[in-house]
């Protein structure tokens, strides 16, 4: 026989009563664990919210599709929306609340504030898309504000944002434990996202190279391969082999600092983004020091 959950979702799109619910969380001495996330719900998501699930007494998921962080040519209006199959998610793994606010109670007209992490923030996807991780910064920190976790969960798969996000969290001595997921992946490797339902059939197996280049990087780098030109060159190649993809960058990195690496030496970061039709794709995948 199937379980069914008997926790009832709390489903808030107001500000002050998602900090009502917060404030007694607190005062009952539970500990909070918080999944933010701008919906249309994946395997991926669901893993973080688990990962919370097992660790925290109670559980606060955000969906909100950030204005702020999109460029002025970017997907915001077609980004998926599926609010009730994702209440339905939510409700099947037994979240405690759903905050769902609209753009107006987050950006009310008279919102003057953005935040800025510097230094991490103009390489890979910031140079890009460069409102991007400002938006980012300035809605994560204003649900930590509304939300007062004492966990927040996010995935490696967007690796520069989680370490924006650390960086924020330390720089403002916020007292959130950050807790980062593994990537989730598709069984034929394809890294799970929202924006792989834009993908046609015919895309949806271009997009197959992402994996499968980083793959035979890693393979290159075992069999002792460490010129960075060498394996970005091979990577470069596998995306192209059968067209139908931009690349937009390839980068060989420190997994912090992302400064780029001549060599594969220490701990590095091999991060992809390449577009897709109308899909903007990105995957990565870190070599351990060996
Ligand atoms: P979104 O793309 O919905 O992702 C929400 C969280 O799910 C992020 O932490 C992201 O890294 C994680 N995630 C997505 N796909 C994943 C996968 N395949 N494996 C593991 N984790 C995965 O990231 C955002 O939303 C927004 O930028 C947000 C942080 C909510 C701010 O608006």
């Amino acid at each position: 026989m199937m379980e069914t959950n008997s926790k009832v979702l709390k489903v808030t799109s107001f500000i002050s009563e998602m900090k009502d619910v917060a404030r007694s969380f607190k005062e009952n001495d539970l500990n909070v664990g918080f999944v933010p996330t701008m919906g249309c719900l994946h395997e991926g998501h669901l893993n973080l919210i688990k990962k919370s699930l097992e660790s925290c007494d109670r559980t606060v998921v955000s969906i909100f599709v950030n204005q702020t962080q999109f460029g002025p040519n970017e997907d915001l209006h077609s980004y998926p929306r599926q609010l009730q199959s994702d209440i339905e998610k939510l409700e099947e793994v037994g979240v405690d609340v759903l905050f769902h606010p609209t753009n107006e109670e987050m950006y009310p007209s008279g919102h003057k504030t953005s935040l800025q992490v510097n230094k991490i923030t103009k390489s890979l996807c910031g140079k890009s898309r460069p409102s991007l991780f400002i938006g980012v910064s300035t809605v994560v920190l204003k649900l930590f504000n509304i939300v007062q976790p004492n966990k927040a969960f996010f995935g490696e798969k967007d690796w520069q944002q989680l370490a924006v996000i650390e960086a924020l969290v330390e720089d403002l001595n916020l007292d959130i434990a950050l807790i980062r997921v593994p990537i989730v992946r598709e069984a034929d490797g394809l890294a799970m996202s929202s924006r792989n339902c834009y993908l046609s059939p015919q895309d949806r197996i271009t997009a197959l190279s992402l994996s499968r280049s980083l793959k035979q990087a890693v393979d290159v780098i075992r069999q002792g391969t460490t010129s960075s030109k060498v394996i970005s060159h091979l990577i470069q190649q596998c995306l192209l082999e059968k067209g139908g993809l931009e690349i937009d960058y390839i980068s060989i990195c420190d997994p912090k600092s992302f400064k780029e690496k001549e060599q594969i030496c220490g701990r590095t970061l091999i991060a992809l983004a390449v577009k897709i039709g109308k899909s903007r794709l990105i995957d990565n995948c870190v070599i351990e020091e060996f």
